[in-house]
């Protein structure tokens, strides 16, 4: 199972580019895990770009998500809602199909577990538009407890897809 995971923040001192990378440290056997890390140089969206040809950073985010089983998302909240670079990608792909029915997970590392929902249930919304199938969204509170809940996020991931084969 390959999982494409992208960071929704785009600070280097990032605390979910912090989880992400303890994810990538705990992935359990028969899963790989690769990182997007375009977000930033991704243009802001709109379809007279593709006039004359797809943006190659656009082509890369499509062909990232098109390549993988799975996407995990960890993000912050801004302003009660996702990070606009990262609505910013779903809105590109929402008529070209690659996130479409796709197998995700969300989360976002937060210093408690009531931070970062709302961010959350807006990242839903958007994931919505294109029938994603969201198998974990919760928050993930930083310190001791979140490598556990990073290997629920795997076992949530890995579950959902064995259940879509056997449909
Ligand atoms: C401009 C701005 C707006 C924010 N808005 C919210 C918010 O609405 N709700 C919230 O819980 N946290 C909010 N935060 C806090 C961020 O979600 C928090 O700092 C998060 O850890 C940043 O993610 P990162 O460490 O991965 O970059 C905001 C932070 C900034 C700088």
């Amino acid at each position: 199972m390959r999982i494409l995971a992208i960071c929704g923040s785009l600070q280097k001192s990032s605390g979910n580019r912090a989880l992400l990378d303890e994810a990538a440290r705990r992935v359990p056997g028969g899963v790989t895990v690769e990182r997007y890390e375009g977000l930033a140089e991704l243009p802001h969206f709109d379809p007279d770009l593709e006039a004359n040809g797809t943006p190659p950073t656009v082509a890369g985010l499509r062909r990232a998500l098109a390549a993988s089983d799975a996407v995990l998302i960890a993000c912050p909240e801004y302003g009660h809602s996702l990070p606009g670079a990262l609505k910013n990608a779903i809105d590109w792909v929402i008529g070209s199909g690659e996130l479409e029915r796709k197998l995700v997970a969300i989360t976002a590392s937060v210093p408690h577990s009531e931070r970062g929902r709302r961010g959350l249930g807006a990242l839903r919304q958007a994931l919505a538009a294109v029938s994603a199938q969201v198998a974990f969204d919760e928050p993930i509170v930083r310190g001791e407890g979140q490598a556990s809940d990073l290997d629920r996020v795997f076992a949530a991931l890995v579950a959902a897809a064995s259940a879509a084969q056997s449909e």
